[in-house]
């Protein structure tokens, strides 16, 4: 097993070495290979966005921000005042922070218009979805919006991680569908995934690209697949943290350790922060079909029943003191955990920090060569720069590609591979991995090679 020290932060060198290979990865993520660089965009001159809620107000935000008129859509008069509220109360906060002139804030509330009815959803040139993440009821809608919207309208989905070729699949117009994954808050964070279908035309996906560039984000392209690129990786780092708590480790070691190595936060306190119940309607869907080869956790799921929802219940992996959002250590989870250890017929022992690290980061970097290796990611360093700007990942460590190629490929594919044999098929190392490790290759390499691959395709 590699002894590359997780714990010793990179050297002034070194972390300027990082952010510059990330301005680097930025300005790449643009260049998409296929796609015409003189190709014509379309002309997105209004905009209307479906679910007031999280999501749809920072959406909403986004384009008001670019000067866009946005028709903001949700079911109840209710939904839409709240909706609505939330927006103010963020411009209101910019403004008395100093940071917005009130005169600005009050041109871009004027852009953003409430609505109940349908008829705003026919003139627009982009409709983007934040309703309920189910697939029946993004079907349903997509169904509607394809009777509604106007000829050459962009239908797009801010979906977390469904099925966006089975969204498409509803329409008589695929080529317009595509994914636009914000991530929360959205009027702030600088990512954007935008994820084209097998159908969606290069004309849109480079319109979306370049919404994403006038924002001022990172917009990264993906194909479907469960996750995209970012929560296909995320799902990873977060399982391996709770197989931890379940193998012996209590929630505040794993977090010590993470933000030991340079996050800003631990996965648990996250999780806390975001809400345990995100996404829990689809995890309880998927106990009924998942694979019977392999181990599962449904810690998650058990929290929540537990009423654990995380900060906004004041309890979850940690407990929260009224008005404090600092975790603290909560007996009753640890006592749970043992339990749950042993209803697992887990052996509880004691795990170094370090073992904690790589198995949070490597089951990260195993699935980044698998996306790869599937054409899910373009490039190794679009996961890197999704994973800075979107996940929190340390900036100083480059990214989970980059950091694989510095311990060394050979090193973290023998861990993976012994990994494998411990602990079974999650750890089943991605074939591009275990190639470039076996020919000494690193992650920029393959990249260099791609894109030089690539440009001779085009000159061919
Ligand atoms: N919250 C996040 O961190 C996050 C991040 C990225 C993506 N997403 C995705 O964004 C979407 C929305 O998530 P959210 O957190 O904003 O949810 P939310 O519950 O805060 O808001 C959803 C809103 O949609 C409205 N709605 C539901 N069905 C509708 C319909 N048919 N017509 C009009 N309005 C309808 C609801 O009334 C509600 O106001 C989901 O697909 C989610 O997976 C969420």
């Amino acid at each position: 097993m590699s002894d590359f020290d997780f714990f010793s932060p990179p050297s002034p060198q070194e972390a300027e070495r990082a952010q510059a290979y990330l301005k680097q990865a930025e300005r790449d993520s643009a260049l998409i290979p296929g796609l015409a660089r003189d190709l014509n965009t379309r002309d997105v001159r209004s905009v209307a966005i479906i679910g007031a809620g999280t999501m749809g107000g920072g959406m909403a935000m986004c384009f008001a921000n670019l000067g866009l008129p946005v028709a903001l859509q949700d079911m109840t008069q209710d939904m839409l005042d709240r909706g609505m509220q939330r927006i103010r109360d963020n411009y209101q906060r910019t403004v008395d922070g100093g940071r917005l002139d009130q005169a600005v804030m009050d041109q871009r509330m004027s852009l953003i218009t409430p609505t109940l009815e349908d008829h705003a959803l026919t003139q627009v040139d982009l409709i983007i979805e934040a309703v309920f993440e189910d697939i029946e009821i993004k079907q349903n809608l997509f169904r509607k919006l394809d009777g509604l919207a106007k000829k050459g309208a962009i239908l797009a989905t801010n979906t977390s991680g469904l099925d966006i070729d089975e969204i498409a699949s509803v329409t008589h117009r695929p080529r317009d569908v595509i994914g636009a994954h914000f991530f929360s808050p959205a009027n702030v964070m600088r990512l954007l995934e935008v994820v084209r279908t097998r159908d969606t035309s290069d004309e849109v996906i480079a319109t979306l690209m370049d919404l994403g560039h006038r924002m001022g984000k990172v917009s990264i392209l993906a194909r479907v697949s469960p996750g995209f690129i970012g929560n296909a990786l995320l799902r990873n780092y977060s399982r391996e943290a709770q197989f931890l708590v379940e193998d012996g480790a209590f929630p505040h070691e794993v977090d010590a350790a993470l933000t030991a190595f340079g996050y800003r936060m631990g996965i648990f306190a996250v999780h806390d922060m975001a809400g345990n119940d995100v996404g829990l309607h689809t995890k309880r869907k998927q106990i009924l079909t998942r694979p019977k080869d392999r181990r599962y956790t449904d810690l998650i799921i058990a929290l929540c029943d537990q009423g654990r929802l995380g900060q906004k219940t004041g309890k979850g992996w940690y407990r929260y003191e009224k008005g404090d959002r600092r975790p603290q250590r909560d007996p009753d989870v640890e006592a749970f955990l043992i339990s749950e250890s042993t209803r697992l017929g887990l052996t509880r022992a004691p795990i170094a920090h370090q073992e904690m690290i790589k198995r949070c980061l490597y089951s990260m970097i195993n699935e980044a060569a698998h996306l790869l290796d599937t054409g899910v990611a373009l490039r190794a360093s679009d996961i890197d720069i999704a994973y800075v700007t979107g996940y929190g990942f340390p900036a100083d460590h480059g990214g989970p590609t980059y950091l694989a190629d510095k311990i060394g490929l050979a090193s973290v594919y023998q861990d993976i591979a012994d990994y494998h044999a411990r602990f079974g098929v999650w750890w089943q190392p991605s074939p591009l991995l275990e190639r470039l490790a076996r020919e000494g290759q690193s992650f920029a390499a393959y990249d260099q090679q791609r894109t030089a691959a690539r440009q001779q395709g085009a000159k061919a």
